[in-house]
C-alpha cells in the first residue's frame, strides 16, 4: 500500500533486479539511472544486485563500464568512490533468451548471489526486451523454475514487463495467458511510465486530498476534459517498430486512456493496488464503444509532412529512415470518449497524441461549464474557467478564471493562480522510472496496469484500430512537422466554442 508523507521510507527486501535486454537503450537511459538514484536515497536493501542478461558476449567487467559510461551521461557528475560500490553490484549473463542453457547460468548466478550477499531468493525480473521475444522468456523461465513465490522459503519471484503489452485485443489476450501460465497476477507487473510520473500521481492527491476539487469534479461544473501529450520528436531511429503501431498503439491505448482513469475515476476507498485498479477498470467499461462505422465521427488521424520548427526544416514522416514510402501509420491522432455513468455522462473526454508537433508538453485541461446566468452585460459565451495539469515540462497545477480588470468599467479578463512542481518543492523530481521499480520491489502493484485493464483499454480500440487498416477508409490528413496537428482534430470538439488548448 501506498504510504503517506508522514510514514516511514519503506525498503525492499534483500533482492536481486534481473533485467533482460541489459545490452539496450532503455536498461543505459533510464533503468540503470533510476538504480543508481534509488541506492543513492537508501531506498534499496543493504543486500541488493542487479543482473544483466542479454545476447551480447560481455563480462561483469565490460557491463560495469558500459552502465558507468551511460551514468555519465545520463545522470551526470558521480562521486568515484560511491560509483565503485554501486558497479560491484552489477553482474552480467551472457546468453541467448531463447536458449535454455541461459536460464541455467542465471540461476547458478543468482544462488551464487544468494549465498554471498544475502539477496534470499527474492528476484524481480525486467523484460526490457522486443515484445516478441517476451514469450519465449516468460517459458524459458517457467522451466528453469524461475517463479517462485514465497513457498518454502525460497523467496519472491516477480515479473515486470515493458510496454507495449500486445499489439491488438488477441495479442494482449494471449501475452496474459502466457504469462498466467507461468506466473500468478499479483507476481506481474505491467509497467506504463505515465502512472510513474509524479504529476499524474498527484492527481488522485489533488482530488481527494482536498475537499474543494472533488465537488466541481461532475457533469454538473465540466464541459469537457482534454488530455494531450505532445511530442516535438518525429519517429527518431523507431521507425521499425513505430511504423507497424502508430499513434493509437503507442500513446492511446496505455499512457492516455490511464491518465483518462485517473481523471474519470470514483475515489476509491484506500490507495492500494486492489481499490485502485477496480475503480480504473470501471471507468474503461463504462466508456461508450466506438462502433467501427462512428470512428469518422470520434476519431482522427494523422501523420506528419515536412515542416519547420525553431528555423529548422524538418523532414515528413515518409522521409524518415526506413519509413516505407507509402506507410499510412498514423503519428497523430485525437478520439472523443464518453463515459456512460451518473459523474460524466454528457462530458466528452477528448484525447490527442502526435509526434512532431509544436512543442513537447503534456497536459490535461478540465474546462468548467458557462455560469448559468450572466450578469456583467457579456454577450455570447465567458472565458471559460480552466484548470491545467502540467504533467511536463513544467509539472504544475494552474487555474485560470475571470476576473475584473481595475477600473470604473466592470470589465472581466482571464487570469491565473498557478502551482510550480520546481517553486514550491525545489530539488529534483525523480524519473517514472525510479518510481515504479521501487514499488515492484516493495511488491506494491497500485502504479502498473493489470490483465483484466489491459484487455479492456485493447477492446474499446479494436473499432479504430480495424477502421483505420483498410486502405479504402480515407485518406491520412497531414500536418505540417512543427505545427499543433491536423485542422480536421478540430471538428471532433463540435461545439465551436470548444477549443484545443494550447500546446
Ligand atoms: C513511449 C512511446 O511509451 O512514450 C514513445 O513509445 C514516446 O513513442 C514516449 O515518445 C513518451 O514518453 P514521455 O515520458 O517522453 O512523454
Amino acid at each position: 500500500m501506498k504510504q503517506n508523507s508522514t510514514a516511514a521510507q519503506r525498503v525492499p527486501d534483500p533482492c536481486v533486479l534481473v533485467i533482460f535486454g541489459a545490452s539496450g537503450d532503455l536498461t543505459r537511459r533510464k533503468l540503470v539511472p533510476a538504480i543508481w538514484h534509488l541506492q543513492k536515497q537508501g531506498r534499496l536493501p543493504e543486500a541488493f544486485a542487479l543482473v544483466g542478461v542479454a545476447r551480447r558476449e560481455w563480462d561483469d567487467d565490460y557491463f560495469r563500464q558500459q552502465m558507468a559510461e551511460g551514468l555519465a551521461e545520463f545522470v551526470g557528475e558521480l562521486d568515484e568512490s560511491v560509483l565503485e560500490a554501486f558497479l560491484a553490484k552489477l553482474h552480467y549473463v551472457s546468453g541467448d533468451p531463447a536458449n535454455p542453457a541461459t536460464y541455467v547460468a542465471l540461476k547458478t548466478q543468482l544462488e551464487t548471489l544468494d549465498r554471498e550477499h544475502g539477496t534470499g531468493g527474492n528476484r524481480c525480473f525486467y523484460c526490457s526486451v522486443p515484445p516478441q521475444i517476451y514469450l519465449g522468456i516468460v517459458e524459458q523461465m517457467g522451466k528453469a523454475g524461475l517463479n517462485h513465490q514465497h513457498r518454502d522459503g525460497q523467496g519472491w519471484c516477480r515479473i515486470i514487463v515493458e510496454k507495449p503489452f500486445g499489439h491488438d485485443f488477441d495479442s494482449a489476450h494471449d501475452l496474459n495467458e502466457a504469462l498466467h501460465d507461468v506466473f500468478a497476477e499479483e507476481q506481474i507487473y505491467r509497467i506504463d511510465h505515465y502512472l510513474g510520473k509524479e504529476t499524474v500521481q498527484n492527481i488522485l492527491v489533488f482530488r481527494l486530498g482536498n475537499s474543494i476539487f472533488e465537488p466541481l469534479w461532475n457533469r454538473r461544473y465540466v464541459d469537457h476534459v482534454q488530455i494531450t501529450a505532445a511530442e516535438g520528436v518525429g519517429v527518431e531511429h523507431r521507425a521499425g517498430y513505430y511504423d507497424q503501431s502508430g499513434a493509437l498503439r503507442d500513446m492511446i491505448q496505455n499512457h492516455l486512456l490511464q491518465v483518462l482513469c485517473v481523471i474519470a475515476m470514483e475515489p476509491p476507498s484506500s490507495f492500494d493496488a486492489e481499490s485502485v485498479r477496480l475503480e480504473k477498470l470501471k471507468v474503461l467499461k463504462a466508456i461508450r464503444p466506438i462502433l467501427i462505422g462512428q470512428v469518422d465521427r470520434y476519431a482522427v488521424r494523422g501523420q506528419y509532412g515536412p515542416g519547420i520548427a525553431n528555423g529548422e526544416e524538418l523532414p515528413g514522416y515518409l522521409e524518415e529512415n526506413e519509413v516505407p514510402a507509402d506507410s499510412r501509420t498514423e503519428t497523430y491522432a485525437a478520439l472523443e470518449f464518453t463515459i456512460d455513468n451518473w459523474r460524466w455522462q454528457g462530458v466528452p473526454f477528448y484525447v490527442r497524441t502526435g509526434k512532431r508537433m509544436e512543442k513537447r508538453t503534456s497536459t490535461i485541461t478540465i474546462q468548467f461549464s458557462q455560469p448559468p446566468h450572466l450578469i456583467f452585460g457579456q454577450t455570447g459565451k465567458m472565458p471559460p474557467s480552466t484548470l491545467t495539469i502540467r504533467i511536463q515540462p513544467e509539472e504544475g497545477i494552474s487555474l485560470s478564471f475571470n476576473g475584473k480588470v481595475p477600473g470604473p468599467d466592470v470589465r472581466l479578463d482571464t487570469v491565473n493562480m498557478d502551482f510550480s512542481y520546481a517553486e514550491s518543492f525545489g530539488g529534483r523530481t525523480p524519473e517514472a522510472y525510479e518510481t515504479l521499480i521501487l514499488d515492484s520491489l516493495l511488491g506494491d502493484a497500485t502504479l502498473y496496469s493489470d490483465s483484466d485493464w489491459i484487455e479492456k483499454s485493447w477492446q474499446l480500440l479494436m473499432p479504430v484500430l480495424e477502421a483505420w487498416k483498410t486502405t479504402s477508409s480515407g485518406s491520412v490528413p497531414s500536418y505540417p512537422a512543427g505545427s499543433c496537428g491536423p485542422n480536421e482534430a478540430d471538428a471532433l470538439l463540435g461545439e465551436d466554442w470548444r477549443t484545443w488548448a494550447a500546446l
